[in-house]
Formats: C-alpha cells, structure tokens, sequence
C-alpha cells in the first residue's frame, strides 16, 4: 500500500518538476531552432517541439528513483527470496518505452521512413516478451460460449474454455506494441489532442491530467510513441492487452481508415491535419488532389467503398482535359469535421476527446457485462 503513496507522491512532484522544465527549455528549443507552426493559428510564432522529450526524461527519472520502493523488503534480504522475475518485467518495460522515447526522437528531428517507425518497435518488444515467457505467463484466449454450445451441439465436441493459441499471443502482443506506439501519433495535429487522448487513455488505466489552450509548446513524436508504448507496457505486464485494444478503438478506427493513405493506394500528403480558415477561426476537412488515372483500380475501389457507406467527401472536376479527385484525407479528424461543417479548433478537440471518454465507457462495459455473457469468465 504505501508503495502506491510513494508512486503518488513521486508523480506529483515529477508533474511539479515537468511543469517548471518545459517553461525553462521554451526559450532555448526556440534558441536552438527546435519549433513547429500551428498550422491552426493565424498567428506564425515559432512553438517548441518536441516537449514530449522534457516529459519522457522526468518520467524515467521518476522511475529510476522509483526502482527500491516494491522491492525494498527483499531489500538486503536472503538473495534466493527475491521476485527477480518481477524486478526484469518492470526493467524490459522500462527498455522498451526508452527505445521508444529514442525513436520518437529521431522522428521529431529526421522525419523517419514508414518501415523504420514499424520495425524499431517491433524489436524494442522484444525484452518485454521474452520477460512475459521465461515468466510463464498465460498464452491462453477464451472461447466465446455461443461457439462452445454451437460446437457441443452440432459437432459433439466439447471445446474447452480456454484455448492455448501459444506463440500466435506473442505476435498479437507484438502487434499491440506496434499499433499503440504509431496509433497516438497519426491521430494528430489540433491543440490538446495528443496529450487530450493519451489521458483519457490512461485515465481509463489510472486518473491523470488536464488539456491546455492554445498550446504553447507542441509535444512531438516523441511523446506520442512514449505514450503509446507506456500503456502497451502496462497492458502486456499487467495481463489486459485485450482490454486495452477496447480503449483504443477510436485509434484503431483511424489506422483502418488511414490504411489506404499509409499504404500509397491513396495520395497521402506530408500533413493530414485540418485546414485552418483565419477569416472565420474555425477548422475544415483538408484534402487530397490527384488525377484519376494516378490511382490505381484498388484505389478506386476504395473509395468508391467508402463513398457508398458515407465516409467520404469527394468532388470530381477537369483541369486540362483531365480528370481530378479530391477528396477528404482519410483520419477521423477530418471525418468528423464532414459531418460537423467548420468547426472551430478546441471544439474539435473536444468532440474527439468526448467520442474518447464514450468508446472508454463502452470498453469498460464490454469488459464487464458483455464478456461475462459471452465468455465463460
Ligand atoms: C502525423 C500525421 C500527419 C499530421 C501530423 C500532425 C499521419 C500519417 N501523419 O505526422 O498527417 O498532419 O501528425 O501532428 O497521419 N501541429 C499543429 N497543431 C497541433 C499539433 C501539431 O499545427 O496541435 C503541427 C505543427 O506544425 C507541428 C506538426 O504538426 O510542427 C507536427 O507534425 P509531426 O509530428 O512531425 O507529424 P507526423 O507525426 O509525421
Ligand atoms: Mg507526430
């Protein structure tokens, strides 16, 4: 119990120390020409990015100081008594979300390619999962009880509740890894909707912070892939990786629906972030243009899938005896804003943030109602 308090009392302070950090280092990321634009704002002003890295670096340290406190009544003790098992799963966890802080700190500064962002974490899980093997830990899924009574009924066979689906549970963990480290980050560009969701995400997991406007410092890639692998961490320690899955719904929502943008079946421009419209401050659908002939026919049937469901604005014209498209760039950013119209920035955010805090209720009541009636648990 009181290991908790000191966990409180530490992360208290570290908001403390972080706070008065990230005003210290403003003028001098400024000074040394680590900025972005607020592509949202009329006003130019440079704003420090990536913050996230001031974060990430007191919250290892917050970690690091934390390291004696669960483990201090071993403490000095006889060696053979110490949970050496539990002392490697909390140090793979902590490699992987440094690699990760790592990572998305070169992509703040060189821009990485695609590919680099996929297998940098796929590998960064690896201390994490061979931690959860040697430990013994469960590979097991349930078997939903609809297709145990079908199965009983049809076949005579009787499944059992569990099944042991072995390796196949290391490359699903493997995939959350990837998924929850990209899933922030492409999710992304309006004041407050980084960090915004990462708390409600966490707050799902534990109670945490508050959203700040307009933003006066931008919290980079490293803080979306240090927020990500975090609660991946968390999740594949703690044994509730599919739970986490439910509270990234909205993240999986957009990754499925950005997939023809990832993959190039689609034009994707370098920023898919709304457009900002000074003259009214409000924020609008931004765009892809291309020719039809660029595209090939799985592009176009694409979007001709997602036009039929209602999930695309799309506007056809001729420009020098050719065909050109446009349409909405595909995250559900922009999404949202083809049924709102222009809507102003942090009204956005909020709508997003609120359809965040929705899915985590729904996730909690999957969870609890649902799969009691679905699975044998
Ligand atoms: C990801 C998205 C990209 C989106 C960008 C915005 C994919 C594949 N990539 O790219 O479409 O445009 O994030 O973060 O989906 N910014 C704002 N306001 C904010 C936050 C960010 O204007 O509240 C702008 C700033 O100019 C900032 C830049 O976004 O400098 C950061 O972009 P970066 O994190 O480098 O983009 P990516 O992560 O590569
Ligand atoms: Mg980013």
């Amino acid at each position: 119990m009181w290991t908790l308090g000191v966990s409180l009392l530490l992360s208290a302070i570290g908001a403390f120390v972080c706070n008065r950090l990230v005003k210290e280092y403003i003028p001098i990321f400024i000074q040394r020409k680590m900025y972005g634009n607020d592509q949202c704002k009329v006003s130019n002003d440079p704003v420090p990015e990536p913050m996230g890295v001031i974060c990430a670096a007191v919250y290892l340290i917050v970690m690091f100081l934390f390291i004696p406190f669960p483990f201090f009544k071993w403490i000095g003790g006889d060696l053979s008594d110490f949970p050496f098992i539990r002392f490697a799963a909390f140090l793979s966890g902590l490699i992987s979300i440094c690699t990760t802080i790592l990572l998305g700190f070169a992509d703040d500064i060189l821009d990485l390619r695609w590919r680099h962002k996929l297998l940098f974490p796929t590998l960064s899980s690896l201390p994490l999962l061979m931690v959860y093997y040697v430990s013994g830990n469960s590979t097991t899924v349930a078997v939903p009880t609809v297709v145990h009574s079908f199965v009983a009924s049809t076949m005579h066979i009787t499944l059992p509740t569990f099944f042991d689906i072995s390796y196949l549970y290391y490359v699903f963990m493997g995939m959350v890894v990837v998924f929850c480290t990209n899933a922030i980050n492409i999710l992304a560009g309006i004041n407050g909707l980084e960090s915004g969701q990462s708390v409600v995400l966490a707050a799902s997991v534990v109670v945490f912070n508050l959203v700040q406007y307009p933003s006066r410092v931008f919290v980079g890639d490293t803080f979306c892939y240090w927020a990500g692998m975090t609660l991946a961490v968390v999740a594949v320690l703690g044994h509730f990786s599919k739970t986490l899955m439910l509270f990234f719904i909205p993240q999986t929502v957009n990754f499925i629906y950005s997939i023809p943008q990832l993959f190039h079946f689609i034009p994707c421009p370098r920023h898919r972030l709304p457009k900002y419209d000074p003259k009214t401050d409000t924020v609008n659908m931004s765009m892809a243009e291309f020719k039809e002939k660029d595209i090939s026919t799985l592009g176009h049937l694409i979007i001709k899938v997602f036009k039929l469901i209602g999930a695309l604005y799309i506007r056809e014209y001729e420009k020098d005896g050719e065909k050109w498209l446009t349409i909405n760039n595909l995250t559900i950013i922009n999404l949202t804003l083809k049924f709102t119209g222009p809507i102003n920035e942090a009204t956005l955010a909020n709508i997003l943030l609120l359809t965040q805090l929705t899915f985590s209720g729904l996730a909690f009541f999957i969870r609890f109602y649902v799969a009691s009636l679905v699975f044998d648990v």
